[in-house]
């Protein structure tokens, strides 16, 4: 018997992926406790919501995976976590059962590798990434804080990509290509040079379409999505 339980904080699709990948984990058990969200009222699911996500502080047994972010507002996870202030204890890591990790790669406090995610020599997955069904991460890739790795995305050897950024769905990044920090690719872009950061890039080779900027403190809105 495992007493390890595990909050959702996000009803949205990315939640509901994660919750069923973590039911896929743990089948038969109750390792799910259920989801935290802000929105709950107006949820399909609203029957699965504990509370707000800020009731986790006040369930010290539950660890908590952050998963909100849509390819327009991919700033939310990082705006959540660091709202919450919370230990990296209070984070599970969850890593669908068909998902590869290797046994030199490493994924870390709240990130979630959905089914079909190969992670080859050497990666690493920093805190709080969400990697989408199919992604192929190879040899020593590196994936810093909060990024995002869209279903079927695939990172050549050595690439970076930094804290926040967003890599769209089927995007390819040549070896080596390091893509900055709260940067976004547009889906099925293929990247062939360095992305500044905050810059978004699309197409074959991929270019700059325009600029973007993660919200200030003062001018973020709680968005759960
Ligand atoms: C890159 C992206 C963020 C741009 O969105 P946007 O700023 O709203 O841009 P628009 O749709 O207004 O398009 C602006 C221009 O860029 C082009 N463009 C947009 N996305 C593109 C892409 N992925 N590849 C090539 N060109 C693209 C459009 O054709 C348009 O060109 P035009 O001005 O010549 O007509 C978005 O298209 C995208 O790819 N998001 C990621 C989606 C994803 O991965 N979803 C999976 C998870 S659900």
């Amino acid at each position: 018997m495992t007493e390890l339980r595990i909050a959702i904080a996000g009803a949205g699709g990315f939640g509901r992926e994660t919750a069923d990948a973590v039911r896929d984990l743990y089948p038969g058990s109750d390792v799910f406790a259920g989801f935290l969200d802000d929105a709950s009222p107006g949820l399909l699911i609203a029957d699965q919501v504990l509370g707000p996500v800020d009731l986790v502080r006040e369930l010290p047994g539950v660890r908590l995976v952050v998963c909100v972010g849509n390819p327009r507002n991919y700033f939310a996870r990082a705006e959540i976590v660091e709202r919450l202030g919370l230990p990296e204890r209070r984070y599970a890591t969850v890593v669908h059962p068909f998902a590869q990790v290797s046994r030199s790669s490493t994924v870390g406090a709240g990130s979630v590798l959905l089914a079909g995610v190969v992670l080859t020599a050497d990666a690493t997955i920093s805190r709080h990434v969400a990697v989408m069904p199919h992604a192929v991460v190879t040899h020593d890739v590196v994936v810093r804080d909060f990024a995002t790795l869209a279903s079927g995305v695939k990172l050549g050897g050595g690439v970076v990509v930094d804290e926040g950024a967003y890599i769209g769905a089927g995007a390819m990044v040549r070896e080596g290509v390091h893509i900055g920090a709260w940067s976004q690719v547009g889906m099925g872009s293929v990247v062939l040079r360095d992305v500044p950061d905050g810059e978004v890039w699309v197409g074959n080779p991929a270019r700059k379409l325009r600029d973007v900027r993660r919200p200030e403190p003062s001018a973020r809105r709680a968005v759960l999505r």
